[in-house]
C-alpha cells in the first residue's frame, strides 16, 4: 500500500492541475496522476498549439493584405514545421511554467495511467502495481476526437485536429469535415496558408452553438475569403485514393482533396478507467454528476470535459478550482461554500478569421426562455478601431423584455478579447442604463459594447 492523501487527482489536463493547484493552496495533500504530461489537451493538442497557429495565419495574412495599408510585401512561403517548431516553443514555456507550479505547491506528481479501483471498500486510484488511497478523488480525464463508423482516420491522408496540428507540410487542398469549433479554427488558417479549403457541416448553418446570426456572417466572410461552404450536407462515403480523400455526398456530389480533417466534436473519456466497476453512473459516457459535480460515489467528483456541457479549458479550470474549494469547505478549511459554475455564464470563443464571442443566451434561447426578447445590434463600421483595422462585423445584444442583458454576441477582428466586459455584463445582470453609464476609452472597439448599450437604452450616439 503507498502513500493515502487527502486528494487524488486523475488527469492533469486543465480542470485535472487547477484542481490540484488550488487544493494544496487550501492545505490539502494533493497527487495528480497523469499518463502523459502535465497541461493535458488544451496546453500539448488543443487551445495553445492551435491559437499559436491561427496566430502565424493573422501574420500571414497581415502581409498578403498589407498594402491596402500602405505597407508593400510579398510572402516567400509558409514554412509549416516553422509555425510548428513556433508553436512547441511556447508550449514548452508554459508547461515548464505550470510543472514549476506544481511542484512548488508540494503536489506529488504519479506518472503513469491510473484506473479507479477500490481499497478497503472504498473507490483508490490504481497506477500500475501501487494504489493509492484518498478521502476524495477527482476524475479529470478529459476528451478525445470522435470519428464516424467506417471512417477510417489513418493519420496521413484522414486526420485528426491533433494529428493535424502535427503536420509539417501543407496540403494544396483540404476537406473539412465538420462546421463547428474546431472545423471553422482550421479551416480559417489553412486558408490564410493558401490552402483550397471546403467545409462539409451536416447541420443547416456553420457553428450552429452560436447565435444564427453569427452563423450568417461568418459563412459571408468566409465566402469571400473562398472558403468553400458545403451545409445541411451528409457524408455518404470516404475513400483514400492515390492522390488524397474522395467524399461521397448524399445529394450524389463528390469532394476531392489531399487530405481530410475530421472534427466531428469531442468525446468523453471514461472507458477503461473503472468508473462503471466503482460505482460511478456514466450517461451516454459522460459522468453524472450533481450541480456541485459529485458522482453517484460520495466523495468523488468529476470535472472538465468528462461532465455534459461545454467543452472548454476554462469550464475545466472553474470545475477545478470549484471541487477544490467544496472539497476544503467539507473538511471545514474553509468556510465559505463556493459557488456552483453554471455554463451558461460560461464565456465562448472561436478564433478563426473574424473571431467569434459570446456569452449568455442567443436571440432564440432568450425567446423560448423568456416568451420574447429585444435585441440591437451595432455594426462596427461604426467603430474606429475596427475602421483601422479595416474589419466587419457586429455585437448583438440579447436582452430580456424589459430586463437585463441576457446574451452578448460579437464577430469582427480581436473580439475575443471584448469577451471579458461582456461577461461582467451578462453575469451581473447589468442593465443597458448600466453599461450606457460606463466611459469606453477611444478609440477602442470595446467602445462597440458601450455604443451598443447606449442604443438599447435610447440614447443612440454613433448609430440609428
Ligand atoms: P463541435 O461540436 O463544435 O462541432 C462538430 C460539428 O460537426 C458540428 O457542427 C456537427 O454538426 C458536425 N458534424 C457531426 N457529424 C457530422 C457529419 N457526419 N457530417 C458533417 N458534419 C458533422 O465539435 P468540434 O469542432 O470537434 O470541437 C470539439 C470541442 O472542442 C467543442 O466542444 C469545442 O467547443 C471545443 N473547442 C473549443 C475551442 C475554443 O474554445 N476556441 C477550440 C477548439 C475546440
Amino acid at each position: 500500500m503507498a502513500a493515502s492523501f487527502d486528494l487524488i487527482v486523475l488527469g492533469a489536463g486543465s480542470g485535472g492541475y487547477a484542481c490540484a493547484l488550488r487544493a494544496a493552496q487550501l492545505g490539502l495533500t494533493v497527487a495528480l496522476v497523469e499518463k502523459d504530461k502535465v497541461g493535458g489537451t488544451c496546453l500539448h493538442r488543443g487551445c495553445i498549439p492551435t491559437k499559436a497557429m491561427l496566430h502565424a495565419a493573422e501574420v500571414a495574412d497581415a502581409v498578403r493584405n498589407g498594402s491596402q495599408f500602405g505597407i508593400h510585401a510579398a510572402i516567400d512561403k509558409v514554412d509549416l514545421s516553422g509555425v510548428v517548431s513556433y508553436a512547441d516553443s511556447v508550449v514548452g514555456r508554459i508547461y515548464r511554467g505550470v510543472s514549476g507550479l506544481i511542484s512548488g505547491r508540494n503536489i506529488t506528481v504519479i506518472q503513469g495511467a491510473g484506473r479507479l479501483t477500490q481499497s478497503d471498500g472504498r473507490p483508490a486510484v490504481t497506477v500500475g502495481d501501487q494504489t493509492y488511497r484518498a478521502t476524495n478523488l477527482v476524475l479529470a480525464t478529459g476528451s478525445y476526437p470522435r470519428s464516424l463508423p467506417g471512417l477510417e482516420i489513418d493519420g496521413l491522408k484522414i486526420l485528426t485536429s491533433e494529428q493535424a496540428l502535427r503536420l509539417d507540410r501543407l496540403p494544396s487542398s483540404a476537406i473539412v469535415l465538420g462546421g463547428g469549433v474546431i472545423g471553422v479554427e482550421f479551416a480559417s488558417a489553412w486558408r490564410s496558408f493558401g490552402v483550397a479549403v471546403t467545409i462539409v457541416e451536416a447541420l443547416p448553418r456553420l457553428v450552429s452553438g452560436e447565435d444564427s446570426s453569427i452563423s450568417a456572417a461568418l459563412e459571408r466572410a468566409f465566402r469571400k475569403r473562398e472558403i468553400k461552404l458545403v451545409t445541411g450536407a451528409a457524408m455518404s462515403g470516404c475513400q483514400t485514393t492515390e492522390s488524397g480523400v474522395r467524399m461521397e455526398l448524399a445529394d450524389g456530389q463528390h469532394l476531392e482533396a489531399e487530405l481530410m480533417l475530421v472534427a466531428v466534436g469531442r468525446g468523453p473519456q471514461t472507458s477503461d478507467l473503472g468508473y462503471p466497476e466503482a460505482g460511478v453512473e456514466l450517461d451516454d459516457g459522460f459522468v453524472r454528476v450533481t450541480e456541485r459535480l459529485e458522482t453517484s460515489v460520495p466523495r468523488v467528483y468529476a470535472v472538465g470535459d468528462v461532465v455534459r456541457g461545454l467543452q472548454l479549458a476554462h469550464r475545466g479550470f472553474a470545475h477545478g478550482i470549484f471541487v477544490a474549494e467544496e472539497i476544503a469547505h467539507q473538511a471545514g478549511a474553509s468556510e465559505q461554500a463556493p459557488t456552483p459554475i453554471v455554463d451558461a455564464e460560461v464565456p465562448r470563443v472561436t478564433y478563426c478569421d473574424p473571431e467569434i464571442a459570446s456569452v449568455g443566451l442567443s436571440e432564440d434561447e432568450a425567446r423560448i426562455r423568456f416568451g420574447d426578447s429585444e435585441t440591437f445590434t451595432y455594426d462596427l463600421t461604426g467603430n474606429g478601431k475596427s475602421q483601422i483595422l479595416k474589419t466587419r462585423g457586429f455585437v448583438k445584444l440579447v436582452r430580456q423584455p424589459s430586463g437585463p442583458v441576457v446574451g452578448v454576441h460579437m464577430i469582427g477582428a480581436r473580439v475575443s478579447e471584448l469577451v471579458g466586459e461582456a461577461q461582467l455584463i451578462t453575469n451581473w445582470d447589468a442593465f443597458p442604463t448600466d453599461v450606457a453609464g460606463l466611459i469606453h476609452a477611444h478609440p477602442t472597439q470595446n467602445e462597440a459594447l458601450g455604443e451598443a448599450h447606449l442604443a438599447l437604452a435610447g440614447k443612440p450616439l454613433h448609430s440609428h
